[in-house]
Order: C-alpha cells, then structure tokens, then sequence
C-alpha cells in the first residue's frame, strides 16, 4: 500500500524569526496516524525548524512524526555556483527535498537533464526526492497536457538508479523505513496560487498517465505515491484523496495557515485509515 503523504511548501515566506513557532503549532495540530507529514520551508530556516520539531514540548514521547524537506537543491555537487546549495550541504537539515519545481523551472530555467541529475545527487545523500511535474494553461487547452507531463517524467527518470525500498536513510522522525525514495507531485501550473484547482477526475486521470510512462521506465508504478498541488485546502482536499490514484497533496499557500493545515492532515488521515481497512478487508471502515 502506498503512503499517504501531506507536504507543506512554504516557498519563500517565513524567517528564522517565526518558522520554529509555525513549524510547532502544525506540528501540534495535525497529530495523525497514517500520514505522512512533510514541512518544507526556505533553505535558511531548516535549521529552526528542525530543532522546533525535536524540542520537547512537541517531541515528547515519541517525537513529532513530521519530516523536514527543503525546497530545492544543485545539480552539481559542489563548485562554483554562487547563491546554491548542494546535496550533501543538507544531509542532516533535510530527509525529504522538492525537486523540479514549476516555479524553479519557469524562474531559474531548469531543464530536464539538470532536474534528473537533482534527483540522483538527492538519493546519493540519502534524501528523498518529491518530483514536480506539471503542464501550463496553454498545454492543457492544446489538448497536450499529458504528453508533456509525461515528458517531464520521462526526462527526469529516464535510466535512473532509484534506491532500493529497503535502503533506508538516517534520521528523521520515526526512522525511514518503508518510505518511497521517489514521489511524484503533479502540479498544474495554472492552479498553483490561482485558487483555481484542478478537478479530482483530471488529477486521477494524469495519475495514472505518469504511471504509465513509470512502467515504461521499468520503474514499478504501483509503489510510488503521486500527490495532487495546485490550491489545495481543507475545502477541497477530499476531491482529491477520493481519487485511489491520489496519495496525497502538496501544498501551497494554505500550508502557512495552521487551521488549514489541521484540517487538510485530518482529511487524509481518514483517508489512510480507509485505505488500510479496505487493505485488510474490512468492511466498516471509516469513509475519507
Ligand atoms: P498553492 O497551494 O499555493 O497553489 O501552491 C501549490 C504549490 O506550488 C506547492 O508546491
């Protein structure tokens, strides 16, 4: 069974100031079982973040069950690149890292052969990777939504060396075991920040096009959880976590908001438990 997995990108907003006390209070608020929970905030609060997550008062007993991602990282591994930061400088700041963003692409013109060599500097350094891929208005209303989506794909995964389920990687809340060293997230372009989702049936539907290209790929599709990003909020996060495709979300704006948060985190965790009872056979399980 796939993970279901609720990450917060925080993009370019908080300071070393407030992220530790927004980082606590989600934390506090979204203590669910089943989901796993991912804050990604900006390269220079990792640090805060991850001590206010470890502090006592939200990691006692057994630690807070929420991971730290960053948002980016180099293709290279080191060099001169002034202003970047490479894999191995966040191993011990972050387990999870965004990788291909639309906004990186679209800003810093990140191209497929730089987003895959991302991806494997990430898993050299033990960091898993969540994959963005996405189509812009255009693409869609040309009909070309899934070839380029699936382009992104395969051009970011072709003849990648994915680790194995069972490496696992030090770190992190719970220990990493079983967690996917590959996620993908599709975000259209047009719904990120617009409030203007994409339909459930349309997420489920690319879904299952990116699976495709997976098994193409060789790559067993079955196993990794595809999220849904594109103003994603407590309101409609169920149109999503209905689709079986779907396995989570990642989120934007409402990921700063600590209501927003408990409420997104508490629809997947119903959705977990009922795909864990169907798992077991369970008849009356709880509907997501
Ligand atoms: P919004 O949820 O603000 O639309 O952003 C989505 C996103 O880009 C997450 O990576």
């Amino acid at each position: 069974m796939r993970t279901v997995i609720i990450a917060g990108n925080w993009k370019m907003n908080t300071t070393p100031a407030d992220a530790g006390e927004l980082a606590r209070e989600i934390a506090r608020r979204t203590r669910i079982d089943g989901v796993v929970r991912i804050l990604c905030p900006p390269f220079v609060c990792l640090d805060v973040v991850r001590a206010a997550l470890a502090s006592p008062e939200v990691a006692s007993p057994a630690g807070s069950g929420v991971w730290v991602g960053a948002q980016n990282v180099h293709h290279a591994l080191a060099g001169a690149y002034t202003g970047e930061i490479a894999a191995p400088m966040l191993v011990g700041l972050a387990d999870w890292v965004i990788v291909g963003h639309s906004e990186r692409r679209r800003d810093a013109g990140e191209t497929d052969a730089q987003i895959a060599a991302k991806l494997a500097n990430a898993w050299n350094a033990g960091i898993r990777p969540i994959l963005c891929v996405g189509e812009v208005l255009a693409d869609r209303e040309a009909g070309q939504a899934e070839a380029v989506v699936q382009g992104q794909v395969r051009g970011a995964l072709a003849g990648a060396s994915i680790p194995s389920a069972a490496t696992t990687s030090s770190g992190g809340p719970d220990g990493a075991a079983g967690l996917p060293w590959l996620t993908i997230a599709y975000e259209p372009v047009w719904a990120i920040g617009t409030g203007r989702n994409a339909r459930g049936s349309d997420a489920a539907a690319m879904a299952a096009a990116i699976r495709r290209v997976l098994d193409d790929l060789g790559i067993e599709s079955s196993t990794i959880p595809i999220l849904y990003g594109g103003s994603v909020t407590s309101a409609n996060i169920d149109e999503f976590l209905a689709e079986p495709a779907i396995d989570g979300a990642l989120v934007g704006g409402a990921s700063l908001k600590v209501d927003e948060m408990a409420g997104i985190v508490a629809r997947a965790g119903l959705t977990a438990q009922a795909r864990a009872a169907v798992r077991h056979g369970a008849s009356d399980a709880p509907r997501p």
